[in-house]
């Protein structure tokens, strides 16, 4: 399955990107770049720019950016693989297939579940499918909707469906593996019976499973097909084929439940997904991740509906997503609601959601009695480990202000608090020193990749040591690409890069670093460099880390570098003039 690196760097270079775009958007040539109306987000005036001689894409509106490799994988959700397929066959490159033996048993399961929905439709039109399509209409997604989400009809039988795929010439083994149908000691029954039919496709509008309701009173009330080599529940979501290209507009919404998606999508609000009942996993949040930063959950308002927002906050933190609280009035399910509410009042329960780190925090101040100190201890215990892994400065400063609010002690002891990592803070692997640096670190160690992209030549091993030092892990990351990058005595290609970055903040701001460098022109760039990594060096514990490293350097025999760099902090972070 793997493609081979050189191909991949070829499809990269060969591939023309303002070309493949243009199929897209429209884009107009502007000075070095072409310019167009971000695809993935809503704007009147262009920001969308396409570097030709770069190869990448960046938006100032949204920050989006990549290659044309991530542009076809954002876009018609592709994956990787596919997309350097896709590519390679359009610009005539062959791609050496790995000997597989035999057709990927996928494909076969791919073929049994369709044939799966097609007998699931015919079941539903046909005269046995008049109680389910009683039901539907009741619940009020007969029409246009049953159509759009193919509801069908699984009768109550016990070999109904075995018996057509076996007619249509699909091997048991297949259907077996497909988990429509399951085996007993003589042959094979349908797993699904009297249920009104979901079928749930992947992001390229494949059928991977089914969701069924029960029409019949039997339980359980919901049956979901068994994960497979397809399936897989935490990776996926309901509706996020047909919701996808509205989510970069909109945000995403998220519910629980089958209807509840039927129910959002009918009033018009086409962006929802739904999780299937299952809790929210990070693979669903890097899912919408590609279209969105903004995410509507709707939880129920019960306990367990709580517990599983506060779950999905621990998840969306690390995934720097913006996830919302959307609160329905009268402990009703997003269908309910809708149903006896309406499309408006959604619609003002959506734009009045609050984002969920604001939610724990007031939530947990009703439970808990903050006038006692046991009882500050107890808040401050719980919301330290989420507020010390907000890695953005500003927003990190805003809830530790909210918090010494509360508990009516000073912001400095909040802060004191937050500089002791505990609990998940430790766990997560991530440093929390920068959270009692917000002044001017992050824009020196800025300033180095900065310069560093823009000229090259001047990197060196200081460079290289600082670098280890950056208390910013995005900026660490992106510059130890960077320095991988001119290290190895390459051109700094953005590009290439771009895919060497696994998570979208290091791409965005390696994308940033690259193509702004149009309009920046550093006067002096040696001494700007140097000024920059004299103040990252001499920052509070990073100090007590140079030194360390430069002890290791001494002892490697590197003592050149070792005194460059000790030079450095003795004269401190003083301006020359
Ligand atoms: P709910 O029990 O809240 O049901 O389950 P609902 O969606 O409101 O269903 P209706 O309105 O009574 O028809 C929420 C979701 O949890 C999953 C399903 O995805 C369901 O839509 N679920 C629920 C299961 O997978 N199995 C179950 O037995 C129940
Ligand atoms: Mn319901």
């Amino acid at each position: 399955m793997s493609i081979p690196k050189e191909k991949i760097d070829e499809v990269r270079e060969r591939a023309n990107i303002v070309q493949v775009i243009s199929e897209y958007l429209p884009l107009t040539k502007r000075g070095q770049n072409h310019l167009g109306l971000c695809p993935f987000h809503s704007e009147k005036t262009p920001s969308f720019t396409v570097s030709e001689t770069k190869g990448i894409y960046y938006c100032f509106g949204c920050n989006a950016t990549g290659n044309v490799i991530t542009f076809l994988m954002k876009r018609d959700g592709m994956s990787f693989p596919d997309a350097v397929r896709s590519l390679a066959k359009r610009y005539g490159i062959t791609i050496p297939e790995v000997q597989r033996s035999g057709p990927d048993p996928r494909d076969l399961i791919y073929q049994a579940l369709r044939a799966s929905m097609e007998y699931f439709l015919r079941e539903l039109k046909g005269p046995g499918g008049d109680e389910a399509r009683e039901y539907i209409k009741r619940r009020g997604f007969e029409g246009e909707i049953a159509q759009r989400f193919n509801l069908g009809y699984a009768p109550d039988l016990w070999d109904g469906l075995s018996g057509f795929l076996r007619k249509k010439g699909i091997a048991d083994a297949s259907a077996l593996s497909s988990g429509v149908v399951i085996k007993k000691e003589k042959g094979f029954y349908d797993r699904f019976r009297g249920r009104v039919i979901f079928p749930i496709t992947d992001v390229r509008g494949r059928i991977v499973g089914f969701g069924g309701r029960s029409i019949n009173g039997k339980d359980p009330k919901y049956l979901n097909s068994p994960e497979s080599q397809v399936f897989k529940k935490g990776e996926t979501l309901y509706g996020f084929y047909q919701a996808k290209q509205q989510m970069a507009s909109a945000g995403a919404i998220f519910v629980e439940g089958y209807f509840d998606l039927l129910a959002l999508h009918k009033h018009g609000f086409t962006n929802a997904v739904a999780t299937m009942g299952t809790a929210l996993t990070k693979e669903h949040l890097r899912l919408v991740k590609a279209y969105t930063n903004t995410v509507y959950a709707l939880f129920d308002s019960d306990a367990a509906g709580r517990n599983a927002s506060i779950r999905a906050l621990d998840i969306a933190i690390d995934e720097e997503m913006d996830l919302r609280a959307v609160t329905l009035k009268g402990g009703k399910d997003p269908d309910e609601f809708l149903v006896k509410f309406g499309a408006e009042a959604m619609k003002e329960a959506i734009a009045k959601a609050e984002p969920l780190m604001e939610f724990f925090l007031k939530d947990l101040c009703g439970r808990l009695d903050l006038k006692t100190p046991a009882g500050k201890r107890k808040y401050l215990d719980s919301v330290v480990p989420m507020l010390s892994r907000i890695r953005n400065v500003a927003e990190r400063g805003h809830y530790a202000a909210y918090v010494a609010t509360v508990l009516n002690i000073p912001q400095e002891s909040v802060y004191e608090a937050l500089k002791i990592p505990r609990g998940t803070a430790e766990k997560s692997g991530r440093g929390t020193t920068d959270a009692v640096d917000p002044k001017g670190a992050r824009l020196s160690e800025l300033t180095v990749l900065k310069v560093m992209a823009r000229h090259p030549e001047l990197f060196s091993e200081s460079v290289s040591v600082a670098l280890e030092s950056f208390s910013d892990p995005v900026l660490k990351k992106a510059g130890s690409i960077i320095a991988g990058s001119i290290s190895q005595a390459k051109p700094l290609d953005a590009a290439s890069l771009m895919d060497e970055a696994d998570d979208e903040p290091t791409r965005t701001l390696i994308a940033g670093l690259l193509i702004k460098d149009d309009d920046g022109f550093i006067e002096d760039p040696a001494r700007m460099l140097e000024d920059s990594l004299k103040r990252v060096m001499n920052k509070g514990n990073i100090k007590e880390t140079t030194r360390r490293m430069i002890e290791r350097l001494e002892e490697m025999g590197r003592t050149e570098v070792a005194s460059d760099i000790r030079k450095r902090m003795s004269t401190g972070a003083k301006r020359r003039s």
